[in-house]
C-alpha cells in the first residue's frame, strides 16, 4: 500500500530533530509531576493485574520506555523514525526497540498488558485515529490498559522550526471527548482522564492524558 505523504513528513522531521530531541528532553518527566503520576498509576494498574508486557508507541528516544521499566514494567519502544530507534538503542542499551506505525503494529492480537502512547498519535490526521485505536485494541490482553498523552485543543498546525532545526511537519491538538469516543469507538472503556493546565515555560495549551482499557471477555 503506498504511505501517506503525512507518514513521510512525520518521519523525516524526526528523523532530523533525532539527536537533539532525545538530548533536549532527557531529563524532562522530572519537572513534570502530573506526568510522572499517570505514568506511576498506569504502571501500578497494569502490575496489579499481573502483567508487565508494555509497548510505548512512537516512542522516539525511548525515555518513557525507560521510565516505565523503571517502575517495574517490560516496556519495548516501536517508532515510526529509524533515527529515533539508533538514538533509543543508543542511549538504552538493554532496551527492545523497533521501527515500526502504530497504523500497522506488528505485534500479535492480544499479547500486550499495556500500550503507552505519549504525545505521538498527535501526527497521525485525526480522521485515521480509529484505525491506530483499532489496533491498540487489537493487540491488547482482555483488561490490558492504554495511556495516552497529547495537547488538548483543536486542528492542525504546521511546525517548520523545532528542535534546532528546519523540518515540515503537522501536528494536531486534540479534543480530549472526542479522543474518548474514538476509544469507546474502538472497543475500550474509558477509566480516567486529567486535563492540566500548561506550565507555563513550553507548552502553550492544556495537556490531556487518557487511560482505557480493553475489556475483559463476556
Ligand atoms: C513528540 S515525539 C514523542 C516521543 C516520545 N513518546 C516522548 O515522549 O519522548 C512523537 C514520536 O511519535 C513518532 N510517531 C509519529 N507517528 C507515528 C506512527 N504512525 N507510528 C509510530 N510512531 C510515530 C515520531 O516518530 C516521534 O518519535
Amino acid at each position: 500500500m503506498t504511505e501517506p505523504s503525512d507518514v513521510h513528513a512525520t518521519r523525516a522531521a524526526y528523523n532530523t530533530v533525532a539527536a537533539d530531541y532525545a538530548g533536549l528532553l532527557r531529563n524532562e518527566l522530572d519537572t513534570k509531576p502530573f506526568d510522572r503520576a499517570m505514568l506511576g498509576t498506569f504502571a501500578e494498574l497494569v502490575r496489579s493485574s499481573g502483567g508487565r508486557a508494555v509497548a510505548d508507541i512512537g516512542c522516539g528516544p525511548g525515555r518513557i520506555t525507560a521510565y516505565l521499566n523503571s517502575l517495574g514494567l517490560a516496556a519495548f519502544g516501536i517508532d515510526l523514525s529509524p533515527e529515533m530507534v539508533a538514538v533509543a538503542r543508543r542511549d538504552h542499551p538493554g532496551l527492545q526497540f523497533g521501527i515500526g506505525t502504530m497504523e500497522a503494529l506488528e505485534i500479535t492480537d492480544g499479547t500486550l498488558d499495556g500500550i503507552v502512547a505519549w504525545y505521538s498519535i498527535i501526527h497521525t490526521p485525526p480522521a485515521r485515529l480509529p484505525r491506530v485505536f483499532a489496533e491498540f485494541n487489537r493487540t491488547l490482553l482482555d483488561g490490558g490498559l492504554v495511556l495516552l498523552a497529547f495537547q488538548a485543543g483543536d486542528g492542525p498546525r504546521h511546525l517548520d522550526f523545532a528542535y534546532g532545526h528546519e523540518i515540515d511537519l503537522d501536528a494536531y491538538r486534540l479534543q480530549p471527548e472526542r479522543i474518548s469516543e474514538l476509544l469507546v469507538q474502538a472497543g475500550l472503556v474509558v477509566e480516567a482522564q486529567l486535563l492540566r493546565e500548561p506550565d507555563g515555560k513550553y507548552e502553550k495549551t492544556r495537556q490531556a492524558y487518557l487511560l482505557a482499557r480493553k475489556p475483559a471477555a463476556a
